[in-house]
């Protein structure tokens, strides 16, 4: 058998590709000829789906039923609807889980449904690592109820377990760390919390469509996630939250516009929330995106997550193999050991961003995250073991040729 750096044995991509039970399912993507993608993590590709189920809802509904549609096409349940579509994706029973809004804007509204409900003295427990947003929008939550603000405590991963007492009353963690792909025991960090008497909230963004989640077996209290990553909903699509059946009669949420009321349309004074999780809906849902998510779905039809997450297991430890045999100067920082890793596999590198430029004009897309990180990440629905072995293949050869080092590749564009 023939030998290379880069392969191996040479064919073992191709052997792995045949016997990849998921292979079939990168059909169900319209990817560009020749272009590795490895920024699923960031923004899922395009479903074939979408396209069409766009054209008809411009075409057929909006433009030849006009308004009517809110009511002929079932428009304004659509968040409901998409909402069951992603519970069936986390371990959700119905009535617990709505499409809409940004990621940071459902966290706001579950922080704040959190803190109300949380009888003890506030304080929010979040690790420093976690993704910006997250921790900004507890200060811009806190900032606005001043000295009523519940007390803030960012910890380091490593000291997060003894940060967490009795005088914690919200644990707020992001599942899978977006630099490292780091990744915690959502389970096991539940029941911890909960055994203080906090309440959770998972940011799932990097988890969602990739991981196995079971939340109501995890008796997890509230989740945002992301619909533009993992589950291909395009740019900008809208996210979901969770909020457990057993808090819904108790809590309320501080963006109380009217499509959370219980009758929108009665167009009556005060507020009276509606029941269950669609509390959490404020404004009018954006149809025309969540459409674009509502299609992109139709993907997880009929496959198992525990096989989505055992490929990504293996596409992960297959990049680092490689990675590692052809080069010393990447240092791996995601975990080695596949059960703790998400989706993703990433590398610090003194000159990472030009090096995933060069990749990039390489066509193997990957992302830069400051200050050092080369991030790739892979989602097992349309990415290959031939995937894997190109983008090592494109690395070792930037590396070698010194390719990033062009000056062009150093020009930091605004989105990295
Ligand atoms: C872990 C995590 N949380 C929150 C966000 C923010 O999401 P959004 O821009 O939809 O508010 C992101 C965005 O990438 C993220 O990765």
């Amino acid at each position: 058998m023939d030998h290379d750096v880069i392969s191996g044995p040479r064919g073992s991509a191709i052997e792995r590709d045949q016997t990849d039970p998921l292979a079939p399912v990168r059909q169900a993507f319209d990817l560009p000829q020749g272009v590795v993608y490895l920024d699923g993590n960031s923004l899922g590709p395009l479903p074939k789906a979408v396209p069409k189920a766009m054209a008809q809802v411009i075409e057929r509904q909006w433009g030849a039923t006009l308004i009517k549609s809110w009511n002929d096409h079932d428009w304004i349940n659509l968040p409901s609807r998409v909402g069951e579509k992603i519970a069936h994706l986390i371990g959700a029973g119905p009535g617990q889980v709505i499409c809409t809004d940004s990621v940071s804007v459902n966290l706001f509204k579950v922080l704040a449904a959190a803190l109300r409900l949380s009888a003890r003295p506030a304080k929010i427990l979040s690790e420093a690592d976690n993704f910006p947003s997250d921790l900004y929008l507890v200060e811009g939550m806190n900032a606005l109820l001043g000295a009523a603000a519940p007390a803030f405590e960012v910890a380091q991963t490593d000291a997060l377990l003894e940060c967490l007492d009795e005088s914690v009353s919200i644990l707020l963690l992001t599942q899978v760390n977006f630099k490292t792909g780091a990744m915690h025991d959502l389970a096991e960090l539940t029941a911890r919390a909960q055994a203080v008497g906090a309440l959770v909230i998972w940011d799932l963004s990097h988890s969602t469509g990739v991981l196995d989640l079971e939340l109501d077996a995890a008796n997890v209290d509230f989740a945002v996630g992301c619909g533009y990553k993992f589950l291909n909903g395009g740019p900008g699509a809208p996210g979901y939250l969770y909020v457990a059946s057993r808090h819904q009669g108790s809590v309320s949420q501080p963006l109380s516009g009217w499509m959370g009321h219980a009758q929108p349309f009665a167009f009556s004074q005060g507020y009276e929330p509606a029941q269950g999780v669609k509390r959490f809906l404020s404004g009018t849902p954006a149809i025309l995106s969540m459409t674009a998510l509502d299609a992109a779905l139709t993907v997880f039809d009929g496959l198992e997550l525990a096989q989505v997450r055992a490929k990504s297991e293996q596409l992960g430890s297959y990049l680092i193999h490689l990675v590692e045999s052809i080069d010393g100067e990447l240092e791996l920082i995601s975990p080695r050991d596949a059960s703790q890793r998400g989706s993703q596999v990433s590398f610090r590198h003194p000159l990472a961003y030009p090096i995933v430029q060069a990749l990039i004009e390489a066509d193997v897309i990957g992302d830069f995250r400051a200050p050092d990180i080369v991030r790739l990440g892979f989602n097992p629905l349309f990415n290959s073991f031939a995937d894997i072995e190109q983008a090592a293949r494109a690395l070792k050869t930037v590396l070698m040729t010194g390719g990033h080092l062009e000056s062009r590749f150093s020009a930091q564009k605004l989105v990295t």
